[in-house]
């Protein structure tokens, strides 16, 4: 089905970057039009632009901006301007490892140059690459998790890791859309994913527009449906995944695996390969604690009474043993997952 939300999240224009302002979805589909790393690196805080294969290709070209517009002319000079911009890209979200893959891979393009042309045209190409393999890597992975489903099947998901949260078809809404693909029929239940609510606002708004049958719930009823027997299995992004096999998503992800668990329900996260980090354990992970107005506040009406404390992980962490397989662009990676991973993904 050619028409599946075929629109790109990001965009490398040359000299400029392109994206949807998600903030002002489900209301308006808007874009915003930045040259400048600066306003990048908001964009990234402020959630203009979030999902993690989607921060990580616009950081990567928040880079790319200040390789292109740089006014360097030696190349150590260029590389140190890079090199404060990049940490300046990085300090914007801790939790998603894909943010520093992308920065990575375009200083580490820059870094192989011999003069500052070079390395500036080195950033360009290798931001467009990546734009481009980021659709053709979740189509990859959606194929290879369709068949986990079978016609008729609901599927849980949580937050929005789809369309949205990458430049383009999605990682869980992309094993959805390649599952719809095949001519299965899928129905997708949408928690709201309180505080920032991107299942209500994004997921449900890429979900009516391909007209893919799905049902929005309060974060409070994933449980009941599941004890219904109205879950057939729960597929779910990533914004990390530890070399131990520690799964980091969306706050609520964790609840939603223990409950798979207790309800036999199959518990999927659908990764590409840049959301893997070999590097670590789940210890050294930093999860994101974002402000307090998130909770307190719904869309900048007050809910709480003022002066109470607040409390606001934006990540939570499943543990190896609550996931039933990793659905990859490398194929599955099944328990045990340690193993696994060192054997596919390394
Ligand atoms: O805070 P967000 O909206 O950036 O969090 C997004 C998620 O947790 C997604 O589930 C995750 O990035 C996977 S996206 C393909």
């Amino acid at each position: 089905m050619e028409n599946f939300f075929s629109i790109r999240t990001v965009t490398w224009e040359g000299g400029a970057v392109r994206m949807i302002d998600q903030t002002a979805l489900p209301i308006k589909l808007m874009y915003v039009r930045y040259t400048r790393p600066e306003q990048i690196a908001d964009a990234i805080r402020t959630m203009v632009v979030r999902g993690a294969p989607a921060i990580g290709v616009a950081a990567a070209m928040g880079l790319a901006l200040a390789a292109v517009h740089s006014k360097m002319t030696r190349l150590p000079d260029f590389m140190k301007e890079m090199q404060s911009t990049a940490a300046l890209l990085r300090s914007t979200r801790p939790t998603a490892v894909n943010l520093f893959w992308g920065i990575d891979r375009v200083m580490k393009r820059a870094a192989s140059a011999s003069t500052v042309r070079e390395a500036k045209e080195a950033a360009s190409a290798e931001v467009k690459a990546m734009e481009d393999e980021d659709v053709e890597v979740n189509r990859k992975l959606g194929r290879i998790g369709a068949d986990l489903i079978s016609d008729g099947d609901t599927v849980l998901t949580q937050c929005n890791a789809g369309a949205l949260a990458t430049v383009g078809y999605g990682t869980a809404l992309g094993v959805v859309r390649a599952a719809v693909e095949q001519g299965k029929l899928v129905k997708v239940l949408v928690p709201e994913t309180r505080p920032a609510l991107q299942g209500a606002r994004l997921t449900a708004f890429e979900l009516v527009r391909d007209r893919i049958a799905c049902t929005l719930l309060s974060d409070t009823a994933v449980g009941y449906m599941m004890s219904q027997g109205r879950v057939d299995c729960a597929i779910v992004g990533a914004d990390r995944i530890t070399k131990d096999g520690f799964v980091f998503n969306k706050i609520g992800t964790y609840q939603e695996a223990v409950l798979a668990k207790r309800h036999g329900v199959p518990f999927y996260p659908a990764a590409p390969r840049s959301t893997f980090d070999l590097s670590r354990t789940h210890e050294g992970v930093t999860i994101e604690e974002r402000g307090a107005e998130e909770v307190v506040e719904i869309r900048g009406k007050r809910i709480a009474p003022k002066g109470i404390p607040v409390a606001n992980p934006a990540f939570d962490m499943t543990p190896p043993e609550l996931v039933t397989a990793v659905i990859t662009d490398r194929g599955l990676v099944r328990p045990p997952l340690v193993e696994n991973i060192a054997r596919l993904i390394a």
